[in-house]
């Protein structure tokens, strides 16, 4: 059986799309049982649409605070009876019930723990990596706790920055390279094998 994603993002939804397509290749064995949006109209629903997989809204802005949010987030979520919650560019902070732990995941656009954290997101990674004058930088899929890129890393892969980079040449790069770090690590999820000791996640 394959395994149920919920999907959650806040904008284009390259990453649901690849997601997507990885699936209707063959090469991840799993569902998308539900897309849910952080921000009203943006293209990732109409991707879902497009796709016949159920989309709904659970706006930020439509809540008071972070737990009025994450309260109807959760209701959303649990409706799709999911097996894995996978953050596809979602710009909120996410709650983890305690049968979730280790079981929501997130791309990050860098080398965890560097050039992370609240703000750190897209376009800014990227010119921070580059204003910062490193070297290399790359994409780490983890698990998500209550902080920000924080929770224990499942895959990392490194890219060089190029000294002609701009915040797009480099963004091209390391979105490649999330292409295919992140089917990778939901697969490996999907097959069982994934186990997680602290901070450490060991792949068996
Ligand atoms: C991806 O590049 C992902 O790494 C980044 O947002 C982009 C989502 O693109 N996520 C973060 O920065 C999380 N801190 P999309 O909206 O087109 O899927």
């Amino acid at each position: 059986m394959p395994i149920r994603l919920a999907v959650l993002l806040s904008g284009s939804g390259t990453t649901l799309q690849n997601i997507i397509d990885r699936i209707d290749r063959g090469e991840l064995d799993a569902t998308v049982a539900g897309v849910v949006s952080s921000r009203a109209g943006v293209f990732g629903l109409e991707r879902a649409k497009k796709h016949g997989i159920p989309a709904a809204e659970v706006l930020r802005r439509g809540f008071p605070n972070h737990e009025a949010f994450n309260t109807a987030l959760w209701t959303e979520i649990r409706a799709l009876s999911s097996d894995l919650v996978v953050l596809a560019g979602f710009m909120s902070l996410i709650d983890v019930p305690p049968d979730y732990q280790n079981r929501i995941i997130n791309v990050h656009p860098a080398l965890i723990p560097a050039f992370c954290g609240h703000g750190m997101y897209g376009h800014h990674v990227h010119e921070a990596v580059i204003n910062y004058g490193a070297k290399i930088s790359g994409a780490t899929v983890h698990f998500v706790d209550t902080e920000y890129d924080h929770g224990p890393i499942i895959l990392q892969g490194a890219v060089p920055v190029l000294d002609n980079d701009t915040p797009d040449t480099l963004a091209e790069r390391v979105q490649a390279l999330e292409r295919e770090l992140y089917p990778q690590a939901i697969q490996l999820f999907a097959e069982g094998r994934l186990r997680v000791a602290g901070r450490r996640v060991f792949i068996h």
